[in-house]
């Protein structure tokens, strides 16, 4: 079997602040935009700096096949975030991928529910773009920390979904985190959850999803070394039947079902 080559150079199309703190990064590279599934990341090389020699993992938000183009958001926490915003369109970005394994998104219609939480928001697109082609209902919860770093409302109401938005602070939409009004989006028919958000998050919610016993997919992250399953710095505990194994977040996740994870306060 032929070893298919993950090692990309992505020309910039755009590299635009959409909030206080996120940028949207769309690059052009026909095989990424074909092949990569929602869920599914890439690792950056940071340009220009030699210093940097770990790349960073950024989950592909949307692909657009037809254009060859696909984009990610990212949020300015550090050394590499910061000198990404200074990529210009024609810069040319070397990255590796699509890495790990995507959200399993079902063929027919079904009643789903979206959660996400900051950057995990963006992932999420991806998972409404395809779910829209199968005609499938969506109810979308997002949290930010305030209105100032709200974004991607636009794109869920694009797709038709439902969408509620809470803020910390309650300067937009709801006030309040996400697992507090969690209650008005589970009174409706929901068959599958899609969760992609900071590790709090994920701890909130989880035992609200558990205990309405919905099919879902939970997207984690984790400090990560190569990104493509050597280096063992991803690991985390999950179930496979009565054990529970470590399992690496670069190639067995960073998609998992909720059933399988294993949050720390449970080891
Ligand atoms: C599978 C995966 C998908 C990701 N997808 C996205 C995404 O779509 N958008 C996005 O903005 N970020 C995403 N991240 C997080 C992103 O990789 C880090 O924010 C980024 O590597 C930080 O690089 P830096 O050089 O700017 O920060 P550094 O200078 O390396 O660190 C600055 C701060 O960021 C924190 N940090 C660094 N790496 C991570 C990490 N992996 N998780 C949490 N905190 C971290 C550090 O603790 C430190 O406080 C993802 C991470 C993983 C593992
Ligand atoms: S990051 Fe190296 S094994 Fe996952």
């Amino acid at each position: 079997m032929n070893k298919v080559d993950l090692r990309h150079s992505a020309p910039v199309v755009s590299n635009t602040r959409i909030c206080t703190d996120h940028y949207r990064l769309v690059l052009q590279e026909d095989r990424l935009a074909s092949a990569t599934l929602p869920g599914q990341f890439v690792n950056i090389r940071v340009h220009n700096r030699e210093d940097l020699i770990l790349r960073r993992p950024f989950s592909v938000a949307l692909v657009k096949p037809e254009q060859s183009l696909f984009e990610i958001v990212y949020r300015v926490v550090g050394k590499g975030t910061s000198a990404m915003t200074d990529l210009q369109p024609d810069d040319v970005v070397n990255l590796l991928g699509p890495l790990g394994k995507g959200f399993r998104i079902p063929k027919k219609a079904t009643n789903c529910l979206l959660l996400g939480g900051g950057c995990g928001v963006a992932p999420l697109w991806g998972v409404a773009d395809k779910l829209y082609r199968t005609n499938s209902k969506m109810i979308v919860v997002l949290g930010f920390q305030s209105s100032a770093m709200v974004f991607g409302e636009d794109k869920f109401q694009a797709y038709g979904a439902d969408t509620l938005i809470t803020t910390d602070d309650g300067s937009y939409g709801l006030k309040g985190f996400v697992s507090e009004h969690l209650g008005k989006a589970m009174d409706r028919q929901i068959d599958r959850a899609y969760v992609c958000g900071p590790t709090p998050m994920i701890k909130a919610v989880t035992p609200i999803l558990k205990q309405a016993n919905v099919a879902c997919e939970i997207s984690l992250e984790a400090y990560m070394g190569c990104g493509f399953g050597v280096c063992l710095s991803c690991v985390v505990s999950v179930r496979n039947g009565e054990a529970i194994e470590k399992q690496r977040v670069c190639v067995e996740g960073p998609v998992f079902r909720l059933e399988d994870i294993v949050l720390d306060h449970e080891t």
